[in-house]
């Protein structure tokens, strides 16, 4: 074991709205409450609990509302809602949510697939939803397929760092780089986290990775080896954008603190409790989850030898 002091990673839990919003089979709002809650008791500071969309693009979280008037509040955890719109903002902000949660695509194309705008009206928007909420909830902007497309391929890197100042001119403060379809590389990743670190500063920076390809925790590690401190992650490895072909589940939650537990980097949380949620997520969503620690279980889970070793 390394004891050499390691900066805290903070994990924001995603799966209650990326995990959820691609699941076909419905999720009972008591179901979605008792997830969130559990995850709370888990230790985590910050979860995305939901989102304020329109219920025809993401039929799965169209009952947001209930969800965070259910919940119970854990302290000091911040519960984030994602919406696409001023609509979306006034429901989060009236359903209680501390940060709303802003996305728009780097890529023209998936914009438009997803939000069913241009970047510039999505801009024009954001900016309303900033006067709407300004002293009621803290703010987060998005840039997703961040780090490549699957309509336009690679992405410009100097569009990504131009969106997320263009986010910081108009006043949101928190910005989350969003690895939308899992295209990212851990060099790409380690260049422009550097490059988006001369303009935010790291404890309000996010990276948001999806597995699509197996490179999303050499990217998390990526990025923290070059400063960055915040992740989002999905329990079991749940997730993904209905809106863009081939995607896959966000990192998985119990999967990354895992890996920081065995290299002495912070995280405050739970793993065996983390864990043991995991296992009950199968029977939620009605399908096996892609998480690898919870069924490998921990290294220090030791198994009793065979019979025939004590013989020779
Ligand atoms: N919450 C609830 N309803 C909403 C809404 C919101 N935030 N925003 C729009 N609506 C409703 C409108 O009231 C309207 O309802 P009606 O048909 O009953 O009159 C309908 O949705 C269409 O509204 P419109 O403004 O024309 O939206 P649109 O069809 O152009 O779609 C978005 C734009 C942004 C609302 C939609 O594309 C969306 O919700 N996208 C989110 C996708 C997503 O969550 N992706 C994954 C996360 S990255
Ligand atoms: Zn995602």
């Amino acid at each position: 074991m390394n004891y050499e002091y390691k900066e805290p990673l903070v994990v924001q839990e995603v799966a209650p709205r990326d995990g959820l919003q691609i699941e076909k089979q419905w999720v009972e709002t008591e179901d979605k409450i008792a997830l969130i809650d559990a995850l709370s008791a888990c230790g985590f500071s910050r979860i995305e609990a939901g989102s304020f969309v329109s219920p025809k693009a993401i039929p799965a979280l169209r009952d947001g509302d209930a969800v965070f008037n259910g919940i119970r509040r854990g302290r000091g955890v911040i519960y984030v809602a994602l919406v696409p719109n001023v609509k979306g903002a006034e429901r989060a902000l009236a359903a209680g949510a501390d940060e709303l949660n802003l996305v728009m695509s780097a890529s023209e194309t998936h914009n438009r697939a997803n939000m069913r705008m241009s970047c510039e009206s999505s801009l024009a928007g954001f900016g309303n939803v900033v006067r709407l909420a300004s002293g009621k909830a803290s703010l987060n902007a998005t840039v997703a397929t961040a780090f490549g497309c699957p309509f336009e391929g690679r992405i410009d890197e100097e569009r990504v760092v131009s969106i997320a100042r263009t986010y910081r001119e108009m006043g949101i403060d928190g910005i989350t780089l969003a690895d939308t379809t899992g295209m990212a590389n851990p060099r790409q990743v380690a260049r422009l986290v550097a490059r988006v670190l001369e303009h935010v500063p790291a404890a309000d920076l996010t990276l948001h990775f999806h597995n699509t390809r197996g490179l999303g925790l050499a990217n998390v590690l990526a990025a923290y080896d070059t400063g960055a401190r915040r992740f989002d992650a999905a329990l079991g490895g749940l997730g993904g954008c209905p809106f863009a072909p081939g995607a896959s589940g966000n990192i998985c939650t119990e999967d990354l603190v895992n890996m920081c537990d065995e290299m002495s980097i912070p995280t405050g949380i739970d793993l065996p409790r983390l864990i043991a949620l995991s296992r009950t997520l199968p029977a939620l969503v009605g399908h096996e989850v892609s998480g690898q620690v919870a069924k490998a279980g921990r290294n220090c889970d030791l198994h009793p030898a065979p019979d025939y070793v004590q013989a020779i």
